[in-house]
């Protein structure tokens, strides 16, 4: 359903480098039942978005508008919509792979996607939150269910993922061991991390031992040999959902858990987010931010793969 009101979106014709993204104006939706449409004043960037750009990924062919992190107001609800009004500032994660479209300035969100904005965070924050909490969320406390006094090792620790599942852990007071860089080491210690490791200089598989819980970041063979650092009974949740079965022959032939996932819209996450947030517990760093138009140059920026935190769109 569309209006012959329009809005402005980053889209893109063919699949390729940062240049191919480029502004279109499309109509702008309307909300059907159960759903509302959200101005969007500030959209994390993620690496989904420029995998999908590049690659196609779940979306194959374009043309589409890429998105999954929102922040902004609710301008317009639908049918049966309870809990939102016209005005209220939101946040959350549309759903992933299918519900994307949030680099624009609408975008429709089914109401649960969503939670109310706390109101100490302002918008570049809150639109950074979502996909990469959500992520660790899911990751460490609902297929780990990281408990106090547990030692978890993070992975990429200072990167979006990696900065928000420290704060998540460290909440739940667990003793955090975190890879990255030795430049980022000081911005590691000021989230929480009490163990910082140089993933460049140290093996992590040889340096790190006796760990519960490992949030893989990397993928394939990283993966695996993170199952080496497990306690028995422990746990690798790795993010990057594709691979080989050795990964699971091998957690089994060790007496650990191997876990693959994918993060899901939810509801009950984006609450417990909203409060952490609230609270102090958890706060996104920002590594920068770009007009909704400069969307290409946020991707080039993110593909380097060093940002420390997040990137984040600001839509006027
Ligand atoms: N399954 C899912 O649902 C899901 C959800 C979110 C993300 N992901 C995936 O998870 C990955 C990480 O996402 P992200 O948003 O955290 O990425 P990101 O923000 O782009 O990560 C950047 C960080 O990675 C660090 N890094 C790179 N290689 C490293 C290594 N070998 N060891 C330790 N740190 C390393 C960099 O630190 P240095 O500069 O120190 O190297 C940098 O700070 C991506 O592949 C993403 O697609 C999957």
């Amino acid at each position: 359903m569309s209006t012959d009101i329009t809005m402005r979106a980053i889209s893109q014709d063919v699949l390729g480098g940062p240049e191919v993204l480029k502004e279109v104006t499309v109509p702008r939706p309307s909300p059907r039942p159960n759903e509302v449409l959200v101005r969007v004043r500030a959209a994390g960037v993620n690496p989904t978005d420029w995998k999908h750009r590049e690659m196609g990924g779940f979306l194959g062919e374009p043309p589409f508008v890429l998105g999954w992190d929102v922040s902004g107001v609710v301008e317009e609800t639908g049918i049966g919509v309870a809990h939102f009004r016209p005005g209220d500032e939101v946040f959350g994660m549309l759903p992933y792979p299918f519900g994307h479209g949030s680099h624009a300035e609408y975008v429709i969100a089914p109401v649960r996607a969503l939670a109310p904005k706390p109101a100490g965070i302002d918008h570049v924050r809150a639109g950074a939150l979502p996909l990469v909490s959500l992520t660790a969320w899911q990751a460490l406390v609902e297929h780990a269910d990281l408990r106090a006094g547990q030692r978890v090792l993070v992975h990429a620790a200072a990167g979006g993922v990696g900065h928000v599942a420290v704060q998540i852990a460290k909440a739940r007071d667990a003793h955090v061991i975190g890879t990255a860089s030795a430049g980022k080491h000081d911005f590691l210690r000021g989230i929480g991390v009490d163990e910082p490791v140089d993933y460049r200089e140290t093996d992590f598989a040889e340096a790190v031992k006796d760990v519960d819980v490992v949030l893989d970041t990397i993928g394939g063979d990283h993966a695996l040999r993170s199952l080496r650092v497990l306690r028995p009974g422990g746990v690798v949740v790795s993010i990057l959902p594709v691979g080989t079965d050795e990964f699971y022959e091998e957690a089994e032939r060790l007496g650990v858990r191997a876990v693959r996932m994918l993060v899901d819209a939810d509801h009950t996450g984006m609450q417990e987010i909203a409060a952490l947030a609230a609270s102090g517990a958890l706060r996104a760093t920002i590594a920068g931010t770009f007009p909704l138009a400069d969307a290409a140059e946020a991707h080039r920026r993110g593909g380097t793969g060093r940002t420390t935190g997040k990137l984040v769109l600001l839509v006027d």
